[in-house]
């Protein structure tokens, strides 16, 4: 029987690789960049399955071809998927939830000590040959214990965040959908409105997923009620930032500092004004980037495109609604 064939749109780890091999034709994008647009058209058109990656836009155009099974990405969000399209016409979408958590709450203390503490710029400094002799006011910054910590969003990845920042004698406020009274009893985090949060908090870090209404979530009036002593650190989706409001925060010393792990767009333009901006920290969407995570992630995304392949049931599923009628 002919092996059905698949389109991985970046090179994933050579395990997840072979594993799809055994059962299916492989074609690899061998570029760092994705793949045009008008490519993953035609390979759509050709495979029974695709494998893509969040910098992917995969529209109504790439999920229509009907001899598309499944699309299988190697990232928990999803929004560069229009899973709507997809559901309509009833293709399973998976994504890898869960296990980038643990990885991505490190990064996100990472972050936010990093910010607080300078490390970035004086690492620079000392790069640079300017170590100046130790002085009462040297690359002075905020603390983290007994300082007022704000989870905006509080699923799997804020939970954890507020796991470690007990440990580092925090406190906790959080704005979700719902209540969580088992991790509120465990860490101590409070609900409250995101207003409160913004006014209350020393560290504000995101851990919302991109959605129409989230999108700007940070704008001018939000940055306006963070304290002036407030750094923000964002892990999650660049939009959820408005980036001339932050700009305009960080050059009008509305904040104390931000630590960013996404940006609207990405890559950030090489002329942005936040770029070398000392008490801004930008990193490229790493935060996922544990050598382990990334490999189960891989495994995962293959997982879910051989389940869709022989039309079973994708066991992590982006949108599950196809499932019920
Ligand atoms: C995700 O999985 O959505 C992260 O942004 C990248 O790992």
């Amino acid at each position: 029987m002919k092996k059905p064939s698949v389109f991985i749109t970046r090179q994933i780890h050579p395990q997840a690789i072979d594993q799809l091999t055994q059962t299916c034709q492989v074609d690899v994008w061998p570029e760092p960049y994705p793949p045009p647009h008008s490519l993953l058209v035609q390979k759509a058109h050709q495979v029974q399955g695709l494998l893509t990656l969040l910098t992917d836009p995969v529209d109504a155009e790439v999920l229509a071809p009907q001899n598309l099974l499944v699309i299988s990405q190697m990232a928990v969000g999803t929004d560069n998927i229009d899973l709507g399209a997809a559901s309509e016409r009833r293709l399973p979408g998976g994504h890898t939830p869960g296990i980038l958590t643990e990885t991505c709450a490190d990064f996100t203390m990472a972050l936010l000590l990093c910010v607080a503490r300078r490390i970035v710029e004086a690492s620079n400094e000392v790069s640079q040959g300017k170590w100046l002799p130790w002085g009462p006011d040297i690359l002075t910054g905020g603390e983290l214990c007994g300082s007022t910590l704000g989870l905006v969003g509080f699923g799997r990845i804020g939970q954890a965040v507020a796991r470690r920042a007990t440990g580092f004698d925090m406190r906790i406020l959080y704005t979700d959908h719902k209540r969580n009274p088992e991790i509120e009893h465990k860490t101590g985090a409070i609900p409250c409105s995101l207003d409160e949060l913004l006014s209350q908090s020393d560290f504000v870090s995101l851990h919302v997923y991109l959605s129409p209404e989230n999108r700007h979530l940070l704008d001018y009036p939000q940055f306006k009620r963070m304290k002036p002593s407030a750094y923000l650190i964002n892990t999650s989706r660049g939009p959820i930032i408005n980036p001339a409001a932050l700009t305009w925060a960080i050059q009008n010393q509305r904040i104390a500092g931000a630590a960013l792990d996404v940006f609207d767009p990405e890559p950030i333009p090489a002329d942005h004004p936040l770029l070398g901006t000392p008490n801004v920290v930008i990193t490229p969407h790493i935060a996922s980037a544990g050598k382990p995570t990334r490999i189960r992630m891989a495994h995962m995304a293959v997982e879910n495109l051989i389940a869709g392949l022989k039309g079973e049931r994708l066991p992590f599923c982006a949108n599950p609604d196809i499932y019920n009628s």
